[in-house]
């Protein structure tokens, strides 16, 4: 099946990007991200796994030609290699440039093979500081040895790892030219994100918020940082460090706003689609998707959400707004 259709919103922006929340459960409890206490959606309202390949498919037959899987964390989804076998079709077809995932790494040991088997080439491994107490205690549940496990499986494997990297006022941030180093040293990208207004958690996101234009003036003092084009179809924007050869990225939601170049739009393991990460504004494309057998409905719910996507988002950290910009957590639409 080769693809011809496009799907351009009212921006002009081509969306040509899917990224997927199989699940919005998790084996960690990042503390910026979810509570310690959470509440999930409820099992049944889930997609089958079937359901989910039927609706990725009408996606990429309607112009996607990248899909994301995420979660939560993608790979405590029962079955999701079942789900990844499926879609992997369409990169033998053609009508897919690339399937990846963005995993905590800690089931990757046991998958990384087969992953790579499938023809995933690249991951995203989150992980925001090598100290292994450190790690424990911002996953609350995590651990480290696991994850470095799986590093070394998918690298193993054959498949490229970058790591992302929440970066957290007086958690990381002295931290981060080590592992920026570490990172490079074993041929791996390191992007750092800054933290976003998401859903209720335990903590105060004011304490944790550290703006990477600050970051990037302390990092220049001791690394020679070059800007450059490279682009992974994602919002991250890259330099170069002359001293480890590597690349670095920075993803900044608040302090340099990317929505202008926006090409993604987010499913749900339960089959809402949100046009925007930070709106509340969303499609429910489940009914569509159950009322035929067909897919003519399910593709006239996507165009008319895709019709309504929002210019951007309104992310604010400040002690005055108190409030999350959006109640859903990072977990139930992914990164
Ligand atoms: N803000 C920024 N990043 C977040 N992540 C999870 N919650 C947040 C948040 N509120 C990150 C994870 C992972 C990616 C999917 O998103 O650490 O790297
Ligand atoms: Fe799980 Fe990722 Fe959220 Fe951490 S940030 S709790 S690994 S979904």
């Amino acid at each position: 099946m080769q693809q011809t259709s496009q799907m351009i919103d009212p921006f002009g922006r081509n969306i040509s990007y899917l990224r997927v929340s199989v699940t919005d459960r998790c084996d960690f409890r990042c503390t910026y991200c979810m509570a310690e206490d959470m509440t999930f959606l409820p099992k049944k309202d889930l997609l089958t796994l079937e359901e989910l390949d039927r609706l990725c498919t009408v996606f990429v037959e309607k112009g996607v030609r990248k899909l994301r899987l995420t979660g939560g964390e993608p790979l405590v989804r029962k079955n999701v290699m079942h789900l990844i076998r499926q879609l992997a079709r369409h990169l033998d077809s053609g009508a897919l440039d690339e399937l990846t995932l963005t995993t905590n790494g800690s089931q990757l040991a046991r998958h990384a093979a087969e992953l790579a088997e499938c023809g995933v080439r690249r991951i995203n491994v989150s992980m925001d500081t090598l100290d292994p107490a450190k790690f424990r205690e911002i996953t609350r549940w995590g651990d480290i040895d696991k994850v470095l496990r799986g590093i070394d499986a998918a690298q193993e494997a054959g498949i490229k790892v970058k790591i992302n990297a929440v970066a957290l006022k007086d958690f990381n941030d002295r931290e981060i030219p080590d592992l920026m180093r570490w990172a490079h040293g074993r041929g791996m990208d390191l992007t750092l994100i800054e933290t976003m207004p998401m859903g209720e958690i335990d903590a105060d996101r004011t304490d944790q918020y550290l703006p990477l234009s600050s970051m990037r003036a302390s990092l220049a003092e001791t690394f020679t940082l070059t800007d450059i084009p490279y682009k992974t179809g994602g919002p991250a924007r890259y330099v170069e460090v002359e001293e480890t050869g590597g690349r670095l990225g920075f993803i900044t939601p608040l302090t340099h706003n990317f929505c202008e170049n926006c090409n993604r739009v987010r499913l749900t393991c339960t089959g809402t689609l949100y046009m925007c990460l930070g709106q509340e504004d969303a499609a429910d494309l489940r009914e569509a998707l159950r009322a035929s057998e067909g897919n003519e409905l399910v593709s006239n719910a996507i165009d008319e959400a895709i019709g309504r996507k929002p210019k951007g988002h309104d992310f604010v950290i400040d002690r005055a707004t108190r409030r999350p910009a959006v109640s859903r957590h990072m977990s139930v639409t992914g990164g």
